[in-house]
């Protein structure tokens, strides 16, 4: 006989069985000792009957503290009562790692489960996160690959800024001035679509933002993709697919683990099954003025209370497009039809989630794009070797950037953006 996992014994329901775990709970009586293991699968209750095991087992097994990793052989049998309704009688039980008194108990503050984040892992709602996010990642690169792009990696110390110089971290190097962590991997990108025409990536991109908000931190991780002879209307067709297709996936697979976390499903089931609404930049203003009373003027950037009072309308995320060109990045092409405005697009998630995608068809001219880094301050030379992929067989292209903690945020119906990723970092956290 072999360990089998929590999950197995339940499915086993009764008969003989070897797990290995930690203890979630525990409690005792004179008679008997109440286990809940644990493992990466599911939970279950052992019971150890004193009468049953040696003197010797039964003082090791009273000592027995929450998170004391053990193993145990025994016998399943179907319990209402017990948790996940299979209880296994033990016969024999070894002490792999004792425990000392777990410093998480119930009820602790935000700060202190943050301060002991790397104990906090073991629990219930992150571990149920952290198996969303695995299938999260696990569908990014099923989609992707699915219709044929090459995964594609750009380097994380960049020499140039592509989404504003506020946000960007400068790195200590050799001495050298000018070195910044990756914001995006788009300028380092654009130059492969000459190779590879289709390519997408999932690497950590960092902001660094001023902001305490619920959806921001200064080191993420970033799906972005490029397209060559994609037109704007491919990169929002693309951007629509990939969200379709991850929330199916984790709908799925992981039903146990959004019950876990208390999230509905109904949430989520429209984003598979509805179109999502698209609207531009100019009707958003409307529909915010006729439907939500807020009246912005045109040319304004929206905020996050604009986004959310839009987002509130639907149930689905909503695609809005022709944003100004002035509150966008100087890569984002011209509208033919309106040139105040840019072919950029953002996908603003349902229930006030904000942002999750970011993109664009890119700006062909390569004068425009001169000046409108002139225009923000850039020394152009630094720019050089972007500049050439105007120069040499140029092509119509676009991409996007999706922020996966927002998705993830999102999915799981979370408080903060900081749930949705093992370690956290924001402008006041970066330990442990
Ligand atoms: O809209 P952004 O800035 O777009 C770009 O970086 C483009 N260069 C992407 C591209 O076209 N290849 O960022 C893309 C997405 C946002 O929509 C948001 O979901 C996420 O990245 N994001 C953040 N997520 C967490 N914390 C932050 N500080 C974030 N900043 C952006
Ligand atoms: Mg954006």
């Amino acid at each position: 006989m072999g360990f089998i996992t929590i999950k197995e014994a339940i499915a086993q329901g009764e008969g003989a069985a070897e797990l290995r775990g930690w203890i979630y709970r525990e409690r005792e009586s004179n008679k008997f000792k109440f286990i809940v293991l644990r493992d990466s699968s599911d939970i279950i209750q052992c019971i150890v009957k004193r009468e049953d095991v040696a003197q010797e087992l039964w003082d090791q097994v009273v000592k027995l503290q929450v998170e004391a990793s053990i193993t145990v052989k025994g016998t399943l049998h179907k319990d209402e009562r017990a948790p996940t309704g299979v209880e296994m009688v033990v016969e024999e039980l070894v002490v792999i790692g004792a425990s000392d008194t777990f410093p998480i108990t119930k009820d602790q503050s935000v700060e202190f489960l943050a301060d002991n984040r790397h104990l906090w892992l073991r629990s219930q709602k992150m571990t149920a996160i952290m198996k969303i996010r695995s299938t999260v990642f696990g569908a990014i690169h099923e989609h992707f690959r699915g219709e044929g792009f090459y995964e594609y990696q750009s380097p994380i110390f960049q020499s140039v800024q592509c989404e504003g110089g506020s946000t960007l971290f400068n790195v200590p190097y050799f001495g050298q001035e000018g070195v910044f962590l990756a914001q995006t991997w788009q300028l380092y990108a654009e130059p492969a679509i000459f190779a590879l025409e289709k390519i997408y990536t999932v690497a950590p991109s960092f902001r660094a933002e001023k902001s305490k908000t619920s959806r921001h931190l200064t080191e993420y991780w970033h799906a972005e993709m490029e397209v060559a002879w994609g037109d704007f209307d491919e990169v929002i067709r693309i951007g629509e697919a990939l969200l379709k297709y991850v929330v199916k996936k984790v709908l799925e697979e992981r039903q146990r683990e959004l019950e876990i976390l208390g999230r509905e499903l109904d949430k989520l089931q429209p984003v598979v099954e509805k179109p999502f609404p698209r609207m531009t930049y100019t009707e958003a203003l409307k529909i915010l003025k006729d439907k939500c009373d807020l009246d912005i003027e045109w040319g304004k950037d929206l905020r996050t209370v604009e986004e959310d009072k839009l987002s509130a309308l639907y149930d689905t995320p909503i695609i809005v497009t022709h944003y100004p060109k002035k509150v966008k990045a100087f890569y984002m092409t011209e509208s033919p039809d309106d040139p105040k405005t840019v072919h950029g697009v953002d996908f603003i998630a349902p229930e006030g989630y904000g942002e999750l995608i970011g993109g664009s068809e890119r700006e062909a001219d390569i004068e425009h794009i001169k000046r409108r880094l002139e225009e923000e301050g850039e020394d152009i030379t630094e720019y050089e070797f972007y500049l050439d992929t105007r120069r040499y067989g140029s092509v119509p292209h676009g991409g996007f950037g999706m922020g996966i903690e927002r998705l993830i945020s999102w999915i799981c119906g979370l408080d903060s953006i900081k749930d949705s990723i093992p370690f956290p970092r924001t402008m006041l956290r970066w330990k442990p």
